[in-house]
């Protein structure tokens, strides 16, 4: 590993339920005491880094959590600009990471709802943080990552994404899961992967509608790019 990074954001009922995830964000004695303790276990042999949510119930604790990692010993923080009970609605707020960032040394990251160009750049103002980290966009959106850096080096915008590009994925990602898992999962796996792509995409959506009721993963896999008088029946009227 070249880092550990320690989850102070998952929402998960049965993760706070066991004490874990953000339900440490009420205390952030517990956060600086989990982060050092790991810390210290490591030894410098590679650095610990944190992620948190901006508080359980509420902003409150925001900067004390925030602070409490740095002091654990943590090199680097990203922050979701939501709180726990936020859930993923949208929507982030990237200023409240901005206000954080600005009390701590370390490097701060800056993450939640970041689904296109646009909206890195305001989170990027907003925030004040040179770094993102991207969750369900990277998903839905698999070239949003290089888009972002091409326009970063260049100021150019990269080509929208095709349905050609992500067929291609979810055919990778297929192969790699099937030496691994019974066919009946990866369809399930793809199918699962195919909705996170339907966010915000026409295209994705109405590929998703034509597939959604395949079973068997070799068809799946050759519907994937349809020939264009197959798709033309999944046009709206
Ligand atoms: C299905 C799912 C699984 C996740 N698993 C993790 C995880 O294991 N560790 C983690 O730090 N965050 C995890 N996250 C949270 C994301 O890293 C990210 O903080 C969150 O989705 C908000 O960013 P987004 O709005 O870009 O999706 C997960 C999110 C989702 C939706």
């Amino acid at each position: 590993a070249i880092s550990l990074d320690l989850n102070f954001g998952c929402p998960a009922k049965l993760v706070n339920r066991h004490d874990g995830g953000a339900s440490l964000l009420r205390q952030p004695d517990r956060v600086y005491q989990a982060v050092k303790a790991v810390a210290e276990a490591l030894d410098g042999a590679i650095p610990v880094t944190a992620k948190i949510r901006l508080g359980f119930a509420n902003r409150r604790l925001a900067v004390a959590c925030a602070q409490a990692t740095e002091a654990g010993g943590a090199a680097r923080l990203v922050v979701h600009g939501r709180t726990r009970d936020e859930g993923y609605r949208p929507p982030a707020h990237w200023e409240w990471i901005g206000k954080v960032r600005h009390h701590l040394s370390i490097p701060v990251v800056a993450n939640g709802d970041i689904w296109t160009l646009e909206d890195y750049w305001k989170a990027r103002t907003l925030s004040g943080c040179c770094d993102v980290m991207l969750g369900r966009s990277a998903l839905a959106d698999p070239w949003l990552a290089p888009r972002i850096r091409y326009w970063q080096q260049t100021g150019e915008r990269l080509a929208e994404t095709t349905w050609e590009m992500r067929a291609s994925v979810l055919q990778e990602y297929a192969a790699l899961q099937r030496q691994h898992l019974p066919d009946r999962v990866v369809v399930s796996l793809v199918k699962q992967w195919l909705a996170q792509m339907r966010q915000g995409n026409a295209e994705a959506d109405q590929h998703f509608q034509r597939l959604k009721r395949l079973t068997d993963l070799d068809a799946l896999l050759g519907s994937l790019t349809p020939s264009a008088s197959s798709l033309a029946a999944y046009e709206p009227a």
